[in-house]
């Protein structure tokens, strides 16, 4: 499977590479999607386009689920049904405005199991990367490979939690009422800007806990697997595996603390 995790990082580098030579100083929308600030750049479709040219040209035979591209359908190889799940720009906003949490997310998916996941967080220089049963490290040029672990023993009223928002506005309503009875009972709450980034956070003790609704799975595949490997547990509600109606993620003890505080708040719902 390290030949999965190398590839998923070579390419995740180039197409980091790619992004920051070619960002101009204030790239701009070339459309939208579910709504107005919904966008995508040109650079978001390139990004993609790179990434998927690097994968079939190594794996022909695999399969692509991409943000931009969608999917396309592989066929049965030696190591099983590989499906590559791709994040060309996660974080297109903070892209645009020039803020620095903004990431190639790549994971690698072996017969329904995320078996690898890559995230390069490209204005940090920062590439987190996991192989399953492997643990998470974070990799920066020129310094030797850290190993990631994330917070334990955090109580829920200690806790620094990320999130993020939905681009629906009826969605956005039911996420700032869930955020108004988060926020007292935490110490305080992050919106970077980037799920995957996220993720990596909760994987490298940035943060303590995670939680979004509407988060797709190009989002957090591979930062879940980051994070998991950093000793996190992740899921959805109600024993859920983590889903787009919600991701939870924080190590053992706070997830269930963050999982009891948003359950009765009934955070699956749009307005
Ligand atoms: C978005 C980011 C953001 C999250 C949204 C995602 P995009 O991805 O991950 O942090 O809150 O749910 O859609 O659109 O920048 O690829
Ligand atoms: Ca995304
Ligand atoms: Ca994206």
């Amino acid at each position: 499977m390290t030949a999965f995790l190398d590839l998923a990082v070579d390419i995740a580098r180039e197409a980091g590479d790619m992004l920051l030579a070619k960002r101009p100083a204030r790239p701009e929308a070339v459309q939208t999607k579910s709504s107005q600030t919904d966008v995508v750049t040109a650079l978001d479709r390139a990004s993609e386009e790179l990434i998927r040219d690097r994968i079939k040209a190594a794996r022909p035979g695999d399969a692509i689920l991409g943000e931009e591209g969608g999917e396309t359908v592989g066929a049965e190889t030696r190591e099983g049904r590989v499906r590559w799940i791709v994040d060309p720009i996660d974080g297109t906003v903070n892209f645009m405005y020039g803020l620095p949490d903004w990431a190639v997310s790549i994971a690698v998916e072996v017969d329904g199991e995320v078996v690898a996941g890559v995230v390069n967080v490209v204005p940090r220089g920062e590439l987190f990367a996991a192989g399953k049963g492997g643990g998470a490290e974070l990799m920066r040029q020129g310094m030797p490979a850290e190993r990631l672990h994330c917070n334990t023993g955090v109580p829920l009223s200690q806790a620094l939690i990320a999130t993020g928002f939905g681009y629906q506005p009826g969605r956005r309503a039911v996420q700032a009422e869930v955020l108004a009875h988060v926020l007292p009972k935490v110490r305080d709450i992050r919106r970077g800007g980037s799920c995957a980034a996220d993720l990596c956070s909760v994987a490298a003790g940035r943060v303590d806990g995670y939680y979004e609704r509407g988060a797709e799975y190009w989002d957090f595949a591979a930062g879940g697997l980051i994070a998991a490997e950093a000793g996190a547990r992740i899921g959805g509600l109600r024993g859920r595996p983590y889903n787009p109606d919600l991701t939870v993620c924080a190590a053992p003890g706070l997830f269930e603390q963050l999982h009891d505080l948003l359950e009765p708040l009934d955070p699956e719902r749009d307005a």
